[in-house]
């Protein structure tokens, strides 16, 4: 239904769990797709099933210096950005008490001041074309908090008021910002919740399941297509019903 040929996206994190699902449902949607992270191999691998219109660049979004290598290359292999995906994200988890400024620092930079940096760098571009997807991949927790995670909750809370700021400055300029909020997602990230932690959360889920990276793609692809262009400064929760707003 929806067709992203012609397209250009850049997604952040695309070696994990979502990244990859995102990177291949753009692809299957006719989007050329640069593809960030950290791990080459699984950049390397990924690339290699999606094919010739997917190109690796690999950086380290703690580094300033990397952020800005990976959207000049971006730039250079696609020509420009149209569709942006901040995707990449990490926990540190630790109850408040014992949590050390490094844990909120590192989760903090990734997390939510690399999402500034690669704007600041992109936006311009968007503006002056008048054209725009930005999605920010936020969380349930930057919602409803969580035990252990003041970091990451900060984290994902400051990414939903960028996206509503940001959202309102360049709304003129046929860009949108909005953010996808997932539940829990089956993903590396979330594998290393013991199985008590998550049959807890599973019963306490309406759809009783955890949910996998394909339970976000159709929205992934509603956001990014022209067709969305009067949705703006949204969070769009995907969590099976755990939170409703
Ligand atoms: N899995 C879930 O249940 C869940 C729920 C809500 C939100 N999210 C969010 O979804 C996004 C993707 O998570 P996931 O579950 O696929 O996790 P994941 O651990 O499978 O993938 C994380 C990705 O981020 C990248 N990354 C981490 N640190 C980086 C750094 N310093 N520089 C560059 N890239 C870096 C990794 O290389 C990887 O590609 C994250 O922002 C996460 O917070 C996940």
């Amino acid at each position: 239904m929806f067709n992203l040929e012609g397209r250009k996206a850049l997604i952040t994190g695309a070696s994990g769990g979502i990244g990859k699902e995102i990177a291949k449902v753009l692809i299957e949607h006719n989007a050329e797709v640069c593809i960030s992270g950290r791990n080459i191999e699984e950049l390397n691998a990924l690339k290699e099933s999606l094919g010739k219109k997917c190109f690796i660049v690999a950086c380290d979004l703690s580094k300033k210096e990397e952020i800005v290598e990976l959207v000049k290359k971006s730039d250079d292999l696609l020509g420009h950005i149209d569709i942006l995906i901040n995707n990449a994200g990490i926990t540190k988890d630790n109850i408040f008490l014992r949590m050390s400024e490094n844990e909120w620092k590192d989760v903090l930079s990734v997390n939510l001041n690399s999402t500034f940096s690669i704007l600041k760098l992109i936006t311009k571009g968007m503006v002056k074309r008048k054209y725009g997807r930005i999605i920010n991949i936020s969380s349930i927790v930057g919602v409803t908090g969580g035990i252990g995670q003041v970091n990451y909750s900060a984290s994902k809370a400051g990414l939903i008021g960028l996206t509503k700021s940001l959202s309102q400055e360049i709304a003129t300029r046929n860009i949108t910002v909005n953010c996808i909020a997932p539940g829990f997602i089956e993903t590396p990230m979330t594998e290393k919740l013991d199985l008590k932690r998550k049959d807890a959360i599973i019963s306490s889920i309406p759809m009783n399941r955890i949910g996998t990276p394909k339970d976000l793609s159709s929205a992934i692809i509603f956001l990014a297509s022209q067709e969305s262009s009067y949705i703006t400064g949204q969070t769009l929760h995907i969590n099976g019903g755990l939170y409703m707003n």
